[in-house]
Order: C-alpha cells, then sequence, then structure tokens
C-alpha cells in the first residue's frame, strides 16, 4: 500500500516537471541556451525589439512561426540558435514575446 502510494507520488512530480520544461517560453526566455533571449530583448540591447513594448515591433510580421525560422538562422546583431537550441523551445519563448506585445 504504502510502495504505490510512493510511486504514484514519483510519476506527478515527473509529469510536473516534464510539462514545465517543454511549454514554459517565459523560463526559456530568461534562462535557455546563451545568450538568453532575456539578456537582449529585456532592454533593447544592440536594437533588439524590446518585451512590452509594442511599438518596437511595428513593421515585424508578427506570424510566430516566421519568427522562429528568423531566430533560428539569426538576424542583425542576434546570434543563431541553429543547432544550439531546440525549436520546439525557440517557439515557445517566442509565443512568450508575443504574449507580452498583444
Ligand atoms: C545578442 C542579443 C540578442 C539575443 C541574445 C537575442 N536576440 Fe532576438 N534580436 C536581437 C536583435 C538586435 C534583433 C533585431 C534584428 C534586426 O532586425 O536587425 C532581434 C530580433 C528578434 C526577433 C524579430 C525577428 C524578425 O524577424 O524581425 C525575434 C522574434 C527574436 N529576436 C527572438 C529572440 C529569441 C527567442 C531569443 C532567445 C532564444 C533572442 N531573440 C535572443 C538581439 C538578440
Amino acid at each position: 500500500m504504502k510502495k504505490i502510494a510512493i510511486v504514484a507520488a514519483g510519476s506527478m512530480l515527473f509529469a510536473l516537471s516534464s510539462a514545465a520544461v517543454a511549454s514554459d517560453g517565459e523560463s526559456i526566455y530568461k534562462s535557455g541556451t546563451g545568450p538568453t533571449c532575456a539578456s537582449c530583448h529585456d532592454r533593447g540591447t544592440a536594437g533588439a525589439p524590446r518585451i512590452n513594448e509594442p511599438g518596437d515591433w511595428d513593421g515585424i510580421d508578427l506570424d510566430a512561426d516566421a519568427l522562429v525560422e528568423s531566430t533560428m538562422s539569426g538576424e542583425g546583431a542576434m546570434p543563431a540558435y541553429e543547432g544550439r537550441a531546440d525549436r520546439d523551445d525557440i517557439l515557445a519563448a517566442v509565443k512568450y514575446m508575443l504574449s507580452t506585445i498583444e
């Protein structure tokens, strides 16, 4: 009886932690593959469009897939993340960024 309860608690913890890793765009933005998105996009370093500043995104196509493309291949002063970061993680980070300017 006791053993079953422990196994159940263990798998619940596992389910919780893997969901957090897969879908938490904000934590990827802040502490994912470096240099972190936050290091430039919080304050507009190197001319990066800032989060929470819709005006910075004027003239940028806000299609999430297109933005993932440019992030993976790099754009201007932004380094390419291709081969260093998971595409799904970049998508989650981009979606988080978009959610701050909607
Ligand atoms: C070294 C600074 C730097 C880092 C780190 C950085 N960016 Fe950027 N990012 C930029 C700059 C600068 C631009 C503007 C590029 C331009 O238009 O010349 C930009 C543009 C973008 C754009 C708009 C692209 C477009 O099509 O116009 C997106 C989306 C973006 N970054 C997402 C991210 C994400 C997600 C991360 C983290 C995985 C990240 N950036 C990390 C500097 C950075």
